[in-house]
């Protein structure tokens, strides 16, 4: 069975853990500054504090933001749940507005129309690796007084069109590390900090309120656990080293699939580079399937040939949790809920083969010839 995703793992990590291991500094030990400052100078960004998750980030990125009970914040229903849940975590209301159905992220315009007097920020999300409109986030947090963190979780290395990195133009932005993700500690997540003051309150909040120079048994602040050890620093800091070719390979895998199903009728392709001319960081590979066809019996048919594959995103605001809370129904955000019954991500990551890659299209197609005559064929009945 080709698997859906798989990280990149070496002789380096392993020494680097190893190394770790045999120091007996497993937690808040040297690590975690060389992978922080490695990091922030990979994206060229003035502050980094690791965490546990890309989740945990993003809760300490919204406090630092300034989130507080009753906010509304403004962000996306095809997102990964965590992007909304941290709201919840506050108190706040993530309000979800629609999103552009081809890069599939919300636009600063449909954010500037859902802004109320209860409005306090902006959450936009670089989904799939592909950039939001960051400048313009930017424009109308500033216009309307709002706060902006970036969810850069899946697009490390994504590059906006005015050539700046995803994360690192000055805004709070957090990345997270779980294995599928373009660089991985297992776990883990960073986020970035534009001074050096938010740096100190997130590196603070994550060890359960304690200042870097207060005593053990002293906390000035409500904090919690969500550091990242040392050990999984090692491994970030291994990963790091290789980040490039890790891209690199990435947008290789990324080109043939392009290749290989491109005159598929009806399917939808991710976009490497926008009509803006923002390039996309691959995280997965997502295509959208012709409209009608059964996704989940697709699934099981491209199961059944070898090649595993996920319903990739559903959307936020139809899960049973949000529905329940918030009173959420089909239909509110159209574009959204179409993605979500069509995108499938294929098996995408680094040491893919060409070979693999023409199994796993071989079979899509196949899938995809199959349903078309099975519909016709009910069509006809
Ligand atoms: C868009 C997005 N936001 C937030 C997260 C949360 O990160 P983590 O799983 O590390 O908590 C993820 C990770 O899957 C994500 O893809």
């Amino acid at each position: 069975m080709i698997p859906v995703a798989r990280p990149v793992l070496g002789e380096r990590e392993e020494q680097l853990v190893l190394e770790t291991l045999r120091s007996g500094r497993l937690s808040l030990g040297p690590r975690l500054a060389e992978f922080e400052d490695a990091f922030a100078a990979r994206l060229g960004a003035p502050h980094a504090s690791a965490v546990s998750s890309g989740t945990a980030g993003l809760h300490l990125a919204t406090r630092a933001a300034g989130i507080a009970e009753g906010d509304e914040v403004i962000t996306s229903p095809f997102s990964f749940v965590a992007s909304a849940n941290v709201m919840l975590y506050e108190r706040a209301r993530p309000v979800f507005v629609d999103i552009d159905p081809l890069t599939l992220n919300i636009s600063p315009e449909a954010a500037a129309a859902a802004v109320t007097e209860r409005t306090s920020g902006l959450l936009p999300v670089h989904i799939f690796g592909y950039p939001a409109d960051t400048p313009g986030f930017e424009r109308l947090a500033a216009e309307r007084g709002l706060w902006l963190v970036e969810d850069t979780c899946e697009s490390l290395g994504a590059v906006h069109a005015d050539g700046t990195l995803a994360g690192a133009r000055g805004n709070l932005s957090v990345f997270a590390f779980y294995a599928n993700k373009q660089l991985t500690t297992g776990e883990g997540g960073m986020v970035i900090c534009p001074t050096a003051d938010i740096k100190a309150r997130i590196d603070s909040e994550r060890n359960q309120g304690r200042a870097p120079d207060m005593g053990w048994l002293d906390h000035d602040r409500l904090g919690f656990n969500y550091r990242l050890s040392d050990l999984a620093c090692a491994l970030g800091i291994a990963q790091l080293e290789r980040l490039e070719m890790i891209l690199a390979d990435r947008s290789r895998v990324a080109a043939l699939y392009e290749q290989a199903l491109g005159d598929l009728e009806g399917v939808e392709l991710p976009i490497a580079t926008g009509p803006d001319g923002a390039r996309r960081s691959w995280f997965v590979y997502v295509v959208k399937l012709p409209d009608g066809v059964d996704r989940d019996a697709t699934i099981e048919a491209l199961r059944a040939r070898g090649v595993d594959s996920k319903p990739y995103l559903p959307a936020i605001h139809l899960m049973s949790f949000y529905r329940q809370r918030f009173g959420h129904r089909e239909g509110e955000f159209p574009n959204a809920e179409d993605a979500s019954r069509r995108c499938l991500a294929l098996p995408f990551f680094p040491q893919l083969t060409e070979g693999e890659v023409a199994q796993v299209a071989g079979a899509l197609r196949d899938v995809l010839t199959q349903s078309t005559v099975d519909s016709r064929q009910s069509t006809v009945r």
